[in-house]
């Protein structure tokens, strides 16, 4: 076939494999000099200095892309920005008017309901920019400007090289944005790019310690939940992991935010439950180090997402995954290839059919 496993089990071993390539390849794509580049001739770039309120809708994995993407546009632009799930919006009353800038993210561009999202958003005048992978797809001949993330056919139903390009697709749209309206300097859009030159290998350092996550995946077959908590930026990724995980493992897995838990979700720990807790967020670490130890006292068995630098001072108490020590806004792309890999071993150790799980489809074209 057009597309092997070339030596890997199952394409979704390949194509988390791929992801440092994947990567790369954007890079090279919409960065020249140093300085991003987006195409259309600087028509998008004109774009993308008048609206006043972001609208970004998709499904499943594409729409955990899209709420990473939410907290960049905000963080660095300031812009208003809603981010619904296609599914919704299309019944929504989401203000859509020419101020609007309307994103669409969508792997294969087919999914019905981000189309009529789309659809429904160019009908009430809204700029529409699609991300997509899938070229020549129904999404891209309704949008206005679209965005290739070029990562190859994604065979497996979970998605993993998609969403992690999609999400570098938001960062380079989100800081093209801040240029372009002068809300960051120079220095910082520059020091952000190095950063984003760091990924690829950040990545590859993950897939380097493929070993040791499977021996913490086994952990956890046999389990029927498995909880993932955070703050801030983690939080989005671990969303995004939790669905990864059932999806593939049948495990029943949810993603908290740390401060939301004693509003309910801790009700639900007890000895043994298995818990991700993820603190690659700085300033947030001794929040979600209390929330942790909170669980801990009722029994819960957590695996710590921590940076390289702090892995020594946890690793007394916790197992730990040490991540490569990215600025904290770049830590999303380490930490959910360690959940992709993670949750990959759970569903192949318990002999399922990794890449195409019960019930799931690929692209789904019914509402
Ligand atoms: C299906 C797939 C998911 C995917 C979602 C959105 O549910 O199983 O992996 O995230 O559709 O697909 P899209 O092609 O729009 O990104």
């Amino acid at each position: 076939s057009a597309v092997d496993k070339m030596g890997f089990p199952y394409y979704m071993a390949k194509e988390i494999f791929e992801q440092p390539s994947c990567i790369r390849r954007i890079l090279s794509n919409y960065l020249l000099n140093n300085e991003i580049e987006l195409g259309f001739n600087g028509e998008l770039d004109k774009a993308l200095q008048s609206f006043n309120r972001i609208c970004i809708v998709a499904c499943g994995t594409a729409l955990h892309a899209g709420m990473m993407g939410a907290q960049l546009f905000k963080k660095w632009c300031g812009i208003p920005v809603e981010i619904e799930m296609a599914s919704e919006f299309i019944y929504s009353d989401t203000v859509l008017d020419s101020d609007t800038l309307f994103i669409a993210v969508s792997q294969s561009g087919e999914t019905i309901d981000t189309l009529e999202a789309m659809n429904k958003a160019k009908e009430n005048g809204a700029l529409c920019l699609a991300i997509l992978n899938v070229r020549g797809s129904s999404i891209s001949r309704v949008a206005d400007y679209t965005l290739y993330t070029d990562a190859g056919p994604e065979i497996a139903v979970a998605s993993t090289k998609a969403y992690t390009t999609q999400l570098l697709i938001f960062y380079l749209v989100a800081l093209k944005t801040a240029t372009v309206r002068g809300k960051m300097s120079e220095e910082d859009v520059a020091s952000a790019i190095d950063n984003l030159r760091k990924v690829p290998e950040a990545i590859q350092t993950v897939l380097g310690q493929k070993d040791f996550i499977h021996r913490l995946a086994k952990e956890v077959i046999t389990a029927s939940d498995l909880f993932m908590i955070g703050r801030g930026l983690d939080y989005y990724v671990l969303m995004e992991g939790a669905l990864k995980l059932k999806e593939i493992s049948y495990i029943h897995s949810e993603a908290y935010a740390s401060g939301e838990l004693k509003h309910g979700p801790i009700a639900l720990i007890s000895e043994g439950t298995p818990v991700i807790a993820a603190v690659t967020q700085t300033h947030l670490i001794p929040k979600s180090l209390s929330n942790v130890k909170e669980i801990r006292a009722r029994g819960a068995n957590v695996v710590l997402l921590a940076k390289n630098e702090l892995k020594g001072e946890f690793s007394e108490e916790y197992h730990v995954i040490g991540l490569p020590d990215l600025e904290d806004e770049y830590m999303a792309f380490p930490e959910i290839v360690a959940l992709q890999i993670y949750c990959y071993f759970v569903s192949a150790d318990k002999g399922l059919d990794v890449d195409k799980p019960r019930n799931l489809a690929k692209v789904v074209t019914v509402e």
